[in-house]
């Protein structure tokens, strides 16, 4: 594939690009229980546009661009003051969970160089469920993740064993509210005086639930603490384009002082061009990003999403509910917002998610890891809820239907095969065999994935990895 000779018009562009998304994840009838943020067409619209409207503006100098240095400021104020912290606290927009994260390890590595610099390799206290982000910011980093249980029946962080952990090398303490997989909130309160205790800088990652949480509890959920308001917390981090509704690429950094953020921050005058100075990760950037996200606060407002929180707190009910009734399935944990989990001992989660997928709806496998067997995942939108007894009713079909379906026999097989091998000894024809087993042949995408699940659900954890990232490799082609 080359450049074409001559620009496509653009009708022709976009007759394109409609006809490539013919086999994505239905989203937009809501039908997809991960992955996507949904507010509706409406809120959509004034977003997009927005976004659109700043799509050429560079973020990378706030001099040249006044109007970007002050959509963010706003949207970080609205930031911080939505989780309580006060005059102190100061931010950045990001472009996702990820950069931000890896802003909050950064300002804890070069925090630590100034102020312990005994210290050769410093290391972060992460709970099993803390999200892979802090594992990827480690590895760009060199901050060594120190992993610690959860509590086996609520998924919450085990402080014990998180004080258990903590050594001389520590620098920073993790917290979770909510955690990705099982959607609940981390004991923030006792994780908080932990690090008081130790002099230890505490990040509560609050990108799934932070903006949200805030609603639920209004609404008389029972919130745990977890923002600014708990001594002892430095940071947080807090998504856009989840659950505020924002264009993906938005979420912001909060630290507790502006001494903490200045860690994050990256400045460098050592060439010949320009002077960089960066306060995250991004250098030019555009303003699109920041504009969306400042229009999805404006323009859906404290009391549209108040409505919004109403109405998946309702449907988080009822599908909880639903699966407690259900015998072959069961919720693992419950649930502090409308991200919620669950297993089966009697089905193959992989076979249901696959069976939902034939009648056109997307929930999301988890692998096994720890006290966390392998599940589903959903998560619930606003543009959704409609869906909930259809989506009910396909689930309890699908779980029948799964239960015919041969499952369980890949797994010792691979285990026998594969379980003893170290990742550099995975070599091409072993990775080639790895995947015929599981039925992948070529580098087209499965229809089915329940086979590959099983196959990646099979193997140690090091192994899993080094599958993924070869067939990563292979899947993107070019
Ligand atoms: C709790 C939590 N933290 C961090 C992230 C990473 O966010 P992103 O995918 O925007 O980089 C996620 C993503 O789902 C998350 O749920």
């Amino acid at each position: 594939m080359k450049i074409p000779d001559q620009g496509l018009s653009r009708e022709a562009v976009f007759a394109r690009l409609e006809e490539y998304r013919k086999d994505d994840t239905p989203w937009r009838e809501g039908r997809t229980w991960a992955y996507v943020y949904d507010p509706g067409p409406e809120a959509e619209s004034v977003i997009k546009d927005a976004f659109g409207s700043y799509l050429g503006e560079n973020g990378l100098d706030p001099t040249a661009f006044p109007s970007a240095l002050r959509m963010e400021n706003e949207v970080v104020a609205m930031a911080a003051a939505h989780l309580n912290g006060d005059d102190e606290v100061v931010g950045s927009f990001t472009s996702g969970g990820t950069e931000s994260l890896i802003c909050a390890v950064k300002a804890a590595r070069d925090r630590a160089r100034e102020l312990r610099p005994e210290i050769a390799v410093p290391e972060m206290v992460l709970p099993e469920t803390a999200h892979a982000a802090f594992h990827k910011a480690g590895h760009y980093l060199g901050v060594k993740p120190v992993v610690t249980r959860v509590d086996p029946e609520t998924f919450r962080a085990d402080v014990g064993a998180m004080r258990d952990a903590i050594t001389p090398n520590t620098v920073l303490l993790v917290g979770s509210a909510i955690s990705y997989a099982h959607g609940v909130v981390d004991p923030i309160g006792e994780i908080g005086q932990l690090a008081l205790e130790h002099d230890l800088l505490l990040h509560v990652d609050g990108c799934m639930g932070g903006f949200l949480l805030q609603y639920f509890a209004r609404l008389g959920s029972p919130v745990p603490d977890y923002d600014f308001r708990v001594p002892g917390v430095t940071s947080i981090s807090m998504d856009l384009h989840k659950y505020a509704f924002a264009a993906k690429g938005a979420s912001v950094i909060l630290y507790r002082d502006r001494k903490l953020r200045k860690y994050q921050m990256y400045a460098c005058s050592n060439w010949m061009g320009y002077t960089v100075i960066n306060p995250t990760v991004q250098s030019t950037k555009s303003a699109g990003p920041i504009a969306g996200a400042w229009a999805a606060m404006n323009f859906i407002g404290d009391a549209g999403y108040l409505e919004f929180t109403r109405k998946v707190r309702d449907a988080t009910v009822e599908i909880v509910a639903a699966i407690d009734a259900n015998p072959d399935l069961r919720m693992l944990g419950r649930p502090d917002m409308n991200l919620l989990s669950f297993a089966s001992d009697t089905v193959s989660v992989f076979h249901i998610a696959d069976e939902m997928k034939e009648r056109r709806w997307y929930v999301q496998p988890q692998l096994a890891y720890g006290s966390s067997p392998e599940n589903i995942h959903l998560s619930i939108n606003p543009a959704s809820v409609h869906w909930t007894d259809a989506m009910l009713a396909d689930l309890h079909e699908c779980t029948e239907k799964a239960k015919q379906l041969p499952s369980g026999e890949l797994a010792p097989k691979i285990q026998e095969a594969f379980g003893h091998l170290a990742p550099e000894e995975l070599t091409d024809d072993l990775f080639e065999g790895l995947l015929a087993m599981a039925g992948v042949t070529g580098t087209s995408l499965p229809g089915r994935m329940a086979e590959i699940n099983e196959v990646l659900n099979a193997l140690p954890v090091p192994l899993r990895e080094r599958l993924l990232v070869e067939y990563l490799n292979v899947l993107y082609k070019a």
